[in-house]
């Protein structure tokens, strides 16, 4: 069997107390006795609760890696309000980068994405990269893209996991990397998206903030 890769983006929610909650449920993980083999799961908290994330998992022995959710196009430096890679580094090893909400509400353009990515690179962060359609450039180096088309996040309305799975193979034809699906993820649909050949995992985003359902959808992955 494949891995799944599930990759949950907890987006501009939780402030410090909600986190802290979210993570005594999600705690629950250690009983699924996942095989890491099997099922890798990824988590990203905001900025602000990376590291409280990052200590809560490595004080409770949880084998699940975390990820930011942005990084800074720049190096360390003079640039105020930033997060930059080699801060980031210190408590991930992923990154979102190229999210539609990021490309839509903070104007990043290909070539800033581009320079995210190349600081990823420098600090040894993996990219996760989030496409729209099969067509949106794909930075060289990159090893996991995630489509993601913007009618299908937090609508409810998933894309079908034919489409999906066609859009995969064309991308993986032209790209050596692991495609994941994300837009509207459940517990009830996540299989009909981890079964298809092309399809190596899934991220999630609303139905990630209640930790007992992000539990489902790795069960069910
Ligand atoms: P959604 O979001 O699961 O709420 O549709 C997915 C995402 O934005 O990564």
């Amino acid at each position: 069997m494949a891995k799944s890769l599930i990759v949950a983006n907890l987006k501009s929610y939780q402030n410090e107390n909600e986190a802290k909650n979210w993570l005594e449920s999600f705690k629950k993980i250690k009983e699924l006795n996942l095989n890491s083999a099997e099922k890798e799961v990824i988590v990203c908290p905001a900025f602000t609760q990376l590291f409280s994330f990052f200590s809560y998992f490595s004080s409770n022995n949880i084998d699940i890696k975390i990820g930011a959710q942005n990084v800074s196009p720049f190096d360390e430096g003079a640039y105020t309000g930033e997060v930059n890679a080699k801060q980031i580094k210190d408590f991930a090893q992923y990154v979102l980068i190229g999210h539609s909400e990021r490309r839509q509400n903070f104007n990043e353009t290909d070539d800033i994405l581009m320079k995210k990515v190349a600081m990823a690179f420098k600090y040894g962060l993996n990219p996760i990269f989030l496409i729209q359609n099969q067509t949106d450039l794909i930075p060289q180096g990159t090893q996991v893209v995630a489509y993601e088309p913007s009618f299908a996040i937090g609508s409810g309305t998933p894309d079908t996991p034919e489409n999906a799975n066609a859009i995969a193979s064309v991308v993986k034809s032209k790209n050596n990397v692991q495609m994941l699906y994300g837009g509207s993820v459940t517990a009830g649909n996540v299989k009909s998206f981890t079964a298809k050949a092309n399809l190596d995992g899934v991220i999630v985003g609303g139905a990630s903030l209640e930790a007992e359902e992000l539990l489902k959808i790795i069960q069910n992955a």
